[in-house]
């Protein structure tokens, strides 16, 4: 059965201490929870992973980065490896967020080699995707998210995709308080679903999670979070405040 995720993209936001208070109270919470199925996740900058992953040590809240280096290591200023990452405890990455592709000129080719890299040195990868406004008011939606998919992720095998988590996330709804409808996240997560199950073996599609992000609140989240092919939520803003954290893994 695959999994339902609740994953807290941080983005640039907490500090140092303002990570460790979080963690300190989300763990208090988190373990009043029956998580049964569920797992919780949450991606605070590179200079807090450390500390992150340290104080979630024993209880079932995982760490991810937000970004990593395609290269395994050498002359690349700025950057930060896979092999860093994973030598801070950290398994998971996110991998093509649209702030990525749209400030930092990530394609569907580069990340396919972030993708490649994140596997070779066993991180899981939460992989985003989604159209922009334009093309969902041009009726393009379903092309451009099925490229960025072949893309990115066609090249690999079956087993492979045991370390993926998709998430899609629609531009137009990230940080704008614009939602997508619960209609318009099933019918682009089971079209997802079913371009993977025409490319691999059913066992594939139906073990994927598809985690649906953009302006997802306590308020939306029931609602969104019941339909069949939403498995989770990636969350940005209301990951941040330990209390709407909460609410959104008891939706779920
Ligand atoms: P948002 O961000 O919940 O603030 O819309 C989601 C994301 O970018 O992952």
């Amino acid at each position: 059965m695959r999994s339902k995720i609740v994953a807290g993209n941080w983005k640039m936001n907490k500090t140092y201490q303002e990570t460790k208070s979080f963690v300190k109270e989300l763990t208090k919470e988190v373990k009043k929870v029956k998580l049964d199925n569920t797992r919780v996740i949450i991606a605070p900058s590179f200079t807090n992973l450390q500390k992150a992953s340290k104080k979630t040590k024993g209880c079932k809240i995982e760490v991810a980065a937000q970004n990593m280096c395609a290269m395994e290591s050498g002359a690349f200023t700025g950057e930060i490896s896979a092999s860093m990452i994973k030598n801070v405890h950290v398994d998971i990455v996110i991998l093509g967020h649209s702030e990525r592709r749209e400030y930092f000129g990530e394609t569907n080719e580069s990340l396919a080699a972030k993708v490649n890299t994140a596997l070779k040195n066993k991180l899981e990868v939460i992989f985003c995707f989604g159209e922009v406004l334009e093309d969902r008011k041009s009726k393009n939606h379903f092309k451009v998210v099925e490229e960025q998919i072949k893309e990115a992720l066609f090249h690999l095998t079956s087993d492979d995709w045991k370390h993926i988590i998709l998430a899609y996330e629609p531009v137009w709804a990230i940080g704008t308080g614009e939602t997508a409808s619960p209609e318009q996240a099933q019918e682009m997560h089971a079209f997802v679903r079913e371009l993977v199950a025409e490319r691999y073996i059913s066992d594939v599609s139906e073990e994927v999670s598809i985690l649906y992000g953009g302006s997802v609140k306590p308020a939306n989240a029931k609602e969104i979070f019941s339909k069949e092919d939403v498995d989770g939520g990636l969350i940005g803003g209301a990951a941040l405040k330990v209390d709407d954290f909460v609410a959104l893994i008891k939706a779920i």
